[in-house]
């Protein structure tokens, strides 16, 4: 099994609890990222959420949209367990345990999600975003949470260095430097917020846009034309 997998079932029990000690303004971005889904309230639309870990953004979607379908993607099994757990009192979600580097999409979404999971990509981050645009319905909208660095070396270690006094106020510096920052410097594979928009203009995003933005976390996304031809 590969490590950042192994980290990820292991951490599954755990995720709720730590993840609002370790990203700023979670709940924040998270409700940002809800408010990119360009449907009223009462509409049924099909999404996925893309590296859905234990179905916080699924279960925020249900309550603000009980119409929507849900496919939620992950491929930690203990992860998607504790989203079968948490949504179970909820219709119209269906579950896909796969690696998302691999994953051929089985029909087209009218919006597609992700949050804190595709930095793991690497360097393969646009080729996937031309996967995403090809699998959205037109008028579909694709958004992303995640982290990323800053456009200099000044602003890369401001930004480090907010997030670690974040992590200041509940973790201990060893927990920090050694296991969230070594981490993090191992398997995150950020990239800086213009290479995200650039690359989802290139493979035909319009409407492409920075809804929430703090320091290294950030919610960008776009939309496929109405009349897109592919
Ligand atoms: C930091 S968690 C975020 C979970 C959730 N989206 C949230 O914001 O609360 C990242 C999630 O992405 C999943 N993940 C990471 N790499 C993945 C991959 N290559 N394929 C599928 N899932 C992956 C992990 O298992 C984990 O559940």
């Amino acid at each position: 099994m590969n490590t950042m997998k192994e980290h990820f079932e292991e951490e599954a029990k755990e995720f709720d609890r730590i993840v609002c000690n370790l990203i700023p303004h979670y709940e924040d971005m998270i409700n940002a990222l809800l408010s990119s889904i360009p449907f009223d309230k009462t509409q049924p639309f099909h999404t996925i959420d893309i590296g859905c870990g234990t179905g916080t953004v699924a279960k925020k979607i249900k309550e603000k949209f009980p119409n929507a379908k849900i496919t939620c993607l992950d491929f930690a099994e203990n992860m998607i367990n504790m989203a079968k757990a948490k949504l179970k009192d909820y219709e119209g979600i269906s579950y896909i345990l796969c690696d998302f580097s691999e994953y051929e999409f089985d029909k087209k979404y009218d919006v597609i999600l992700s949050s804190l999971s595709l930095h793991h990509l690497g360097k393969d981050k646009k080729p996937f975003y031309h996967k995403v645009f090809m699998n959205l319905k037109n008028g579909g909208v694709f958004y992303n949470a995640d982290v990323v660095i800053g456009s200099s070396e000044y602003l890369e270690k401001l930004y480090l260095s907010n997030w670690k006094d974040y992590m200041a106020q509940s973790l201990s510096d060893e927990e920090i430097n050694q296991k969230w920052l070594g981490r993090h410097r191992k398997d995150g594979n950020p990239e800086k917020l213009m290479f995200h928009l650039k690359s989802l203009e290139e493979v035909g995003f319009t409407d492409i846009d920075v809804i929430w933005k703090y320091y290294k976390y950030a919610v960008f996304g776009g939309r496929k034309k109405e009349d897109s031809k592919q």
